[in-house]
Parts: structure tokens; C-alpha cells; sequence
């Protein structure tokens, strides 16, 4: 298919080079020259596994880039939308949602071809019947049914690797006003026959969306709130906890091999330093506030979102619990992205990990090895040193505080075994073995 994405961000320049990649013709536009040029020149804007080999076969053939967006939907018979949701003050901002609309819509005017229109973003159920259909409907002259097709295809991408989750998707969710709509978004997809489909209207589609991650948040601060009662009470490892919870048929899928293995299915719940991210964050905000507009105040998720606030600061207690005074301390903190595999530092944990340890007078150094280049925008100029390796951030440093499931950091026992004086090593993730290290404190594991 002709197919036009309008913005090229995580979500947009993923699902663009995987669908070339699948033989469409795909046009990606930003208003952001800058990653126009980068995605001409087969250059990814931001760190994705998997996607500088996609940009490397398919731009400038088969996946091309501008900032013209009327030529880009003139020229194809699809457009996705996904841009920007943010939540800001007191609500999603739908601002870039109904730009993209109503540009979309002028495009098409005096067109006679049948043209789709599908929204990616993460938007708040309503919006796409109740937004984006009657802005395209009075921008274009069109009529939704006649020669426009309206349609909410969300996205389940998880950045760091959203590439193999394109290629091994679990579901397709297709929203559409109409059987035509729905059939053209079908089309896409084709080649991936096995994959299961829901076929709906817009409005579940853009709920199916906000309660897979309200679900997700749900699972983390559930576990995060076991962990802080766990820590308190003392003698419990909620890490053992959840082991323990993970098997019950519920949550484990019963594999019948001779082995007798079995599948987690809910490795959400596992005790950290809270979720952060693009998405999770600003979702369960959105979906509770559109719950209060609604007369239908959302109690459970508003919890959720509490207590993931609170989260990053027990990190920080743990480290005070130690060193009641920081004034002066070296601490060294591993991690700035939100999660492994990716550089984006959209709402990361590090962000209050940080802030909160520089207010108590620590030295603190950072160390990502991808996101390293966030950090002056993240915490201002020189208030934090940045480290250039591993090896350079843990030396002497007093504490070492790891907020990232970065795959590298399982060095960091080895690079402190000659240290001659070890600094503790408080682990937001629970990935370090205990005995590992000479000091060891951790989210989730009570005083014996
Ligand atoms: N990042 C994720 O992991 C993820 C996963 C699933 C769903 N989503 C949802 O997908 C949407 C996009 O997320 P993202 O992380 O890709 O955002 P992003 O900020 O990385 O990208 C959005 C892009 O849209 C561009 N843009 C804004 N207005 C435009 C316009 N009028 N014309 C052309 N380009 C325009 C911006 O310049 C930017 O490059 C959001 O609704 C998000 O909630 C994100």
C-alpha cells in the first residue's frame, strides 16, 4: 500500500521501516527538518535496536521522509497519525492530534479517491469519532463513509525493542467507523496472518490501548507497594514474594514440556524504582482525568499513579538509611534511561533518583551507555559529573545506586571485587545478586 505516517517519532519512524520492510510505500513526515534529514540520510534520529538495518535497506527507496505533509497524503491512500499525546496541567493535550487532522484534511480537498485515515497515537477514547472525524469531515468537504475512511490502530511498541515487537506483534487492534476502514487497516497487516485480530469500533480500540498500560502500571506499583511494606516489616525478600505469586496458574503459562517449564506472564510485577517513560506515566494521568471529566473519578488509578511518584525517593531513603548525611559523598548513578535499550529519558526515575540525592549534598555522578548525552538537559549544566565508562563510574565512588536494567550493569560486581574499599550498591531493579557485592541494599528486601 501508499502509505504516508504523520510524525516520525518512536512510534511513527518504527511502524514506517517495518511496513517498507513488509514491500509498502511509505512516506514519513515531521515538522522536524532535523529528522527528516537524518531519516534521508538512513540515519535513526534516536537509538532503537534493529532500526539503523531497516533505514540502511529501505531509505530513499521504499521509505522516504519530508516535511511536505499534503504532497506526502496526496501521494498515498493511507495515513497514520502518530504524534505527540502529552499530558499536560490537568489533561492530554490532543493539540498535535487535531493539527495533524485538520492538515490531513486540507490535503484531501477536491480529492475524489478513497483515502484512510488511521490514528496510532495513544488517545483518549472519543477522540477519533468525536475529534478527529469532524475536523478531516470539515477540513477535506468529505464525508466520513463516502470517499474517507476513519480509523484508531493503537500502538503496543516497547521502545528499546520496538523493531522485534513490530516483526512478533501479539495482537492487531483494528478500530474503524466503517467494515471499509476496517478492511483497509487489515490490508496493512498482511503477512501477518497468525497474529490475532480484534476487530471494533474507535472508541474500545483507544480503550484497549489505555487499559493494556493502565494494567501494566497497575502490576508495578502493586509490587512497589509490597516492597516498601516488605522493607519495613523487615525479614522479607519481596523479589522471593513475587517468585512465589508468579506461579500460580493465574500468572504462569503452563507449559507442557517434559521439562515442566513455565512462562511468567506477568514480569510487570517485579519490586523497582518505579515506571517512567513516554507512555505509562502520562496514560494512567490521562485515562484518570478523563475519568473525573466524566463524573467517573478512576480511585485505583489515581493510587497508582501515587505511589509511583512516591517510588524514586525510596531509592534515595535507602541510600540515606546508610549515609545519613550526604554532604559531600561520591555517588555514582547507573542509568538514565527509563528502561534498557533505549536513550529516551522521558519521565526516567533517574530524573528524582538524582534531584533528590544532589538536594542532600551528594557528589553524584551518572553513567547510561547509551543516554549519556541527556544528562545536561535532564539536571542543568555541571551539576552532575558524567562518567565516559562503567569502570569510570564506579571508581570511588562511596555509593553506586542503579536505577536502569542495563544488561552492562551485571559488570559492576566484578569491576568493585578489587575495590579496596567497596562502596554500597543499592539496586532500584533487583538485578545484582546480593552476596555479589561486599554492601549490598536493595528495593523490596527487608533487615533480616
Ligand atoms: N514511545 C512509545 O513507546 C509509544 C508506544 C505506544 C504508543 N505511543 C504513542 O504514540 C504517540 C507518539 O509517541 P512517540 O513516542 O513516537 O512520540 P515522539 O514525540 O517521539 O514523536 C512525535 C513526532 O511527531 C512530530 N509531529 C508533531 N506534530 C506534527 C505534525 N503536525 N506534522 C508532522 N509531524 C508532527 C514531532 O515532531 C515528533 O517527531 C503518542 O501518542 C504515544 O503515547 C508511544
Amino acid at each position: 500500500m501508499r502509505v504516508a505516517i504523520v510524525g516520525t517519532g518512536y512510534v511513527g519512524l518504527v511502524t514506517g521501516a517495518c511496513l517498507a520492510d513488509r514491500g509498502h510505500e511509505v512516506v514519513c513526515v515531521d515538522v522536524d527538518a532535523a529528522k527528516v534529514a537524518a531519516i534521508t540520510a538512513g540515519q535513526a534520529p534516536f537509538h532503537e535496536a534493529g532500526l539503523p538495518e531497516l533505514l540502511a535497506r529501505h531509505a530513499g527507496r521504499n521509505l522516504r521522509a519530508t516535511t511536505d505533509l499534503g504532497a506526502a497524503v496526496r501521494a498515498s491512500e493511507i495515513t497514520l497519525v502518530a504524534v505527540g499525546t502529552p499530558f499536560r496541567g490537568q489533561a492530554i493535550d490532543l493539540g498535535f492530534v487535531e493539527r495533524a487532522a485538520r492538515e490531513i484534511g486540507e490535503a484531501l480537498r477536491g480529492g475524489t479517491d478513497w483515502h484512510t485515515v488511521v490514528i496510532r497515537s495513544t488517545v483518549v477514547p472519543g477522540t477519533t469519532d468525536g475529534l478527529v472525524l469532524p475536523t478531516l469531515e470539515q477540513h477535506s468537504g468529505r464525508r466520513a463513509g463516502e470517499s474517507l475512511g476513519v480509523g484508531m490502530n493503537p500502538e503496543f511498541l516497547t521502545e528499546g525493542t520496538a523493531v522485534a515487537d513490530f516483526v512478533r506483534q501479539d495482537r492487531i487492534v483494528i478500530g474503524g467507523v466503517d467494515e471499509q476502514t476496517r478492511d483497509a487497516i487489515d490490508r496493512l497487516y498482511a503477512g501477518f496472518e497468525g497474529v490475532p485480530r480484534v476487530r471494533t469500533n474507535p472508541r474500545t480500540a483507544e480503550m484497549i490501548k489505555y487499559a493494556s498500560n493502565a494494567l501494566l502500571a497497575t502490576a508495578i506499583s502493586f509490587t512497589n507497594e509490597l516492597a516498601n511494606l516488605g522493607a519495613a516489616l523487615g525479614g522479607i525478600d519481596t523479589r522471593e514474594v513475587m517468585r512465589g505469586v508468579h506461579l500460580s496458574r493465574y500468572l504462569t503459562a503452563q507449559d507442557a514440556t517434559p521439562a515442566g517449564w513455565t512462562a511468567p506472564v506477568a514480569s510487570f510485577y517485579e519490586a523497582g524504582c518505579g515506571y517512567g517513560g513516554s507512555c505509562l506515566p502520562k496514560d494512567v494521568k490521562a485515562l484518570a482525568a478523563h475519568g473525573r471529566a466524566a463524573g467517573v473519578p478512576m480511585r485505583l488509578l489515581e493510587a497508582v499513579d501515587a505511589v509511583n511518584r512516591d517510588q524514586p525517593a525510596r531509592l534515595v531513603d535507602l541510600v540515606r538509611r546508610r549515609f545519613p548525611s550526604l554532604a559531600g559523598v561520591p555517588v555514582t548513578v547507573l542509568g538514565l534511561a527509563f528502561k534498557p535499550g533505549t536513550d529516551d529519558v522521558r519521565e526516567t526515575p533517574a530524573k528524582p533518583v538524582v534531584e533528590g540525592l544532589l538536594e542532600a549534598g551528594a557528589r553524584v555522578t551518572v553513567f547510561d551507555p547509551v543516554a549519556n548525552g541527556a544528562a545536561e538537559g535532564l539536571f542543568g549544566p555541571g551539576r552532575v559529573a558524567v562518567a565516559g565508562s562503567l569502570g569510570g563510574a564506579v571508581e570511588g565512588a562511596s555509593v553506586v545506586v542503579l536505577v536502569t536494567r542495563w544488561p552492562e550493569f551485571a559488570e559492576v560486581p566484578a569491576l568493585l571485587a578489587q575495590s579496596p574499599e567497596p562502596p554500597l550498591v543499592v539496586d532500584g531493579r533487583r538485578m545484582l545478586e546480593r552476596a555479589s557485592v561486599a554492601h549490598y541494599d536493595g528495593i523490596g528486601l527487608g533487615d533480616a
